[in-house]
């Protein structure tokens, strides 16, 4: 399973990939404007700032919607380093650009996807990652794990190569839970991961270790 970190905050990528877990970074319109950047050259120097920083893919959404917009935001996007993934919302002219950057070896990641059927349409397009929204869902009471399982048994029917990225993930069980529906990537906040190295077990026999060593000293 790979780890994705959801953020264009450097500092936060930084430390997530000091751990030597991190295999790539998802950004969004959202999580760009709240790092206070302005201009299309500030923002392609942090996608760019980001792929530096890290050794995997990096998301880097189009803004436009239009099939022709798309396509040229795009190729500008993937021009900028060799580890941007263009990430084009599910629509029609979505599906469309998808299937155009398929054809031009330029990866993908079809994200804002809340159902199978837009799973399998992303898919069928060459997608290279599929986003569902899995918190998302889960907000309006509905069970985004659920969309995760069956994304993964209709493209193992057909053995699609398009990887399930798992996104909008709030918590470290939904980290958890995702590895059991055998998501192939999850993208979510520092503090989600960071949740999978805690035990209150494993703190108290640390403790214990550490005093039983002092008496190792003579
Ligand atoms: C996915 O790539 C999105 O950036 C992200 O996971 C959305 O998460 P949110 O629902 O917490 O905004």
């Amino acid at each position: 399973m790979e780890f994705f970190i959801d953020t264009a905050d450097l500092e936060q990528i930084k430390q997530a990939s000091s751990w030597g877990i991190l295999d790539g970074v998802t950004t969004n319109p959202t999580l760009v404007s709240k790092e206070g950047l302005r201009g299309a050259k500030a923002i392609e120097q942090r996608y760019v700032d980001i792929c530096n920083s890290v050794t995997g893919a990096v998301s880097a959404e189009v803004l436009s919607t239009a099939f022709s917009d798309m396509v040229a935001e795009g190729e500008k996007l993937a021009s900028l380093h060799e580890q941007i993934v263009v990430k084009v919302p599910m629509t029609a002219d979505g599906i469309k650009a998808i299937a155009y950057f398929n054809s031009k070896g330029i990866r993908t990641n079809c994200t804002l996807v809340f159902s199978v059927g837009q799973a399998l349409i992303a898919a069928k397009a060459g997608a290279t990652y599929v986003s569902p929204f899995l918190g998302r869902l889960d907000d309006i009471a509905t069970d985004g794990l659920n969309l995760i399982s069956e994304i993964r048994l209709i493209y193992d029917n057909y053995r699609f190569r398009t990887k399930i990225l798992a996104a909008s993930i709030r918590s470290t069980m939904h980290i958890i839970n995702c590895a059991k529906v055998g998501a192939d990537v999850i993208t979510g906040p520092l503090s989600a991961m960071q949740g999978l190295l805690k035990h209150p077990l494993t703190d108290s026999g640390l403790e214990k270790f550490l005093l039983d060593a002092r008496k190792l000293t003579p």
